[in-house]
Parts: C-alpha cells; structure tokens; sequence
C-alpha cells in the first residue's frame, strides 16, 4: 500500500498567514501540521509517500522532508496546478499509483486516537472497493456526509449539503483498491469546478463496493483550515503533550518504535538539531 498526501490548495481561509507559507506547513502546536498526517499513514504502514503540493510551495515542503530517507521512508513529490479538487490527485499520481491500492489523507486532517487504525494495518494491502470513515460532528454541512440505514449501511453521500442526511462527516483519510485511477478519470468537474472526491466515493457506493467505518468518539479527528480549528487543534496537542510527556505526530520517534530507522540513524538526526525541547524528547528516547 502507498499513500499520498494532498497539500496543494491555496489556503484562503487562513489569509494572511497563508500568503507565504502553505496550510500545511504552518505549525500545529510544535511541529509542521504535515507532520500530522504524515505519521498517519506511517502508522498504517505506509512507508512509500507521493506528497501533492501546488508549485509554488513544492521546494519548501523538499526543503522540510527531503526524500524521506532520514526517517526511513520513500518520499516523492508532485504538483497540482490548479486547484481542481481533492479526486485529481489520483490522476496527478497514476505513475506513482502503478496499479496498486492506495491510501490518501489531506494534509490539513489530524487524526489522534489508540488503536483506531489497528484494525487495517493487517488487510490494507488486500482492500477490494474502497474503505472511508465517518465520525459525529456538530458540523456536518462543511464536509462530505454520509448517510446510514437502520442497519448501518451507508446508503447516501452529499458534499456539504444546507441541509446534512446525518451528523456524520467523511474525514479526509479514504482507502481505495486499484481502480481508483480509472474511475476518477470518468468525473465531471462539480458546481465548484472541482472533480470531488464525494463523487468519487459515490461511484464505489453505486458499485456496492463502499465500505464506510464509524470512528468512535473516542478517537480526535481534527481539521485546520480556519484560524478557530488550527488553534483549537494547537491546543489539543499541547494539553495532551503538556499531561503525558509524549509527543503526538513525531515522525522521527514513531520511525524509531517502528524500526524503519536504527539507533545510530536516531542518534545522527538528533545530532543535526538544535538545543531545544524537540531535541531533548528525542534524546529521551535513545
Ligand atoms: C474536503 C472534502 C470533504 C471532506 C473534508 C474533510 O472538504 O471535499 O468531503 O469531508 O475535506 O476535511 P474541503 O477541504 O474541500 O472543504
């Protein structure tokens, strides 16, 4: 399984912050927010990333996470010309797809939870259809929803309908088997100008081959597109970093726990960095 992140879009609801700086590379409490969905998918397992970016902020999220190597991951990096929506991306990466399943998570989405993952990381490679999530917000109308029967079944998907079927949003974290490029080559651009990834979705639930899973209330899911939900999310890191001691989203450290990197590769990344509270929680771990 691969994974892409989408970090394109221009950002516009966070004006001025944004003008210089994409979204995804403005800080969520003490790291990059990229580092959020990042370590997502490498706890999924994932350790072959396409990183989607607009032209513009292509060189800095290089400059930020190189080829990956240091982490011990594959990172590669493409671009999205024109804001086109969130579907393009499997078009953008067909190359880098090559006809296998693959795993997208939008860069701006932070997930944080125990164990809401685990029951993937076994079977992602075998996926048939596509796998998304839903999780209860107050919200629903800013995102994708989607409807259930009485038998939790998903029976319908609206983007950012006035008026939302049920309280259940689609996070930006979706699965898909190896048909994913094919299909969304037959989207037609929505109202909006932009190939969806509900109408995406919509083809697999026409199919009968849409599989949405329920994310409990115990899990964070987490969006950082306005001023209100970036500092909210900000401050959710902290308070559980603040209490526990341990960092959420530390791409070196979960490189570590899961042995994609050695001791002595640890040991190099701390020695390039400077003095500060970052560096001393790595250390920790040596
Ligand atoms: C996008 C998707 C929407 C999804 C949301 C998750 O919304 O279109 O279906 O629920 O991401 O963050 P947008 O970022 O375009 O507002």
């Amino acid at each position: 399984m691969k994974g892409i992140i989408l970090a394109a879009g221009k950002g516009t609801r966070l004006h001025p912050m944004t003008t210089i700086v994409s979204k995804q590379l403005l800080p969520v409490y003490d790291k990059p927010m990229i580092y959020y969905p990042l370590s997502t998918l490498m706890l999924l397992g994932i350790t072959d990333v396409l990183i989607i970016t607009t032209e513009k902020d292509n060189n800095m999220f290089k400059s930020l996470l190189g080829d990956g190597l240091e982490i011990g991951i594959d990172i590669k990096y493409k671009i999205q010309e024109d804001a086109n929506g969130i579907a393009e991306a499997f078009i953008i990466a067909e190359e880098f797809i090559n006809n296998e399943p693959i795993t997208l998570i939008l860069g701006d989405n932070l997930f944080y939870g125990h164990g809401y993952l685990d029951f993937l990381r076994n079977k992602i490679n075998d996926i048939e259809g596509a796998i998304i999530f839903g999780y209860w917000v107050k919200n629903a109308q800013a995102y994708g929803v989607v409807e259930f029967d009485k038998d939790n079944r998903a029976i319908s998907l609206e983007e950012k309908p006035v008026i939302p079927k049920s309280n259940y949003a689609v996070p930006g974290l979706y699965i898909y088997d190896n048909q994913v490029v094919a299909l969304s080559k037959t989207l037609k651009p929505s109202k909006r100008g932009e190939l969806e990834i509900t109408d995406l979705n919509n083809l697999y639930l026409n199919k009968n081959s849409l599989h949405v899973e329920v994310l409990s209330r115990g899990v964070a899911w987490l969006d950082t597109g306005t001023q209100k939900s970036l500092i909210e999310a900000g401050k959710f890191i902290e308070t559980i970093e603040s209490r526990q001691g341990l960092k959420v989203g530390c791409i070196e450290e979960i490189a570590y726990q899961l042995e994609l990197i050695k001791k002595s590769q640890l040991e190099q990344i701390i020695k390039k960095m400077p003095e500060n509270d970052y560096k001393d929680y790595l250390k920790s771990l040596l």
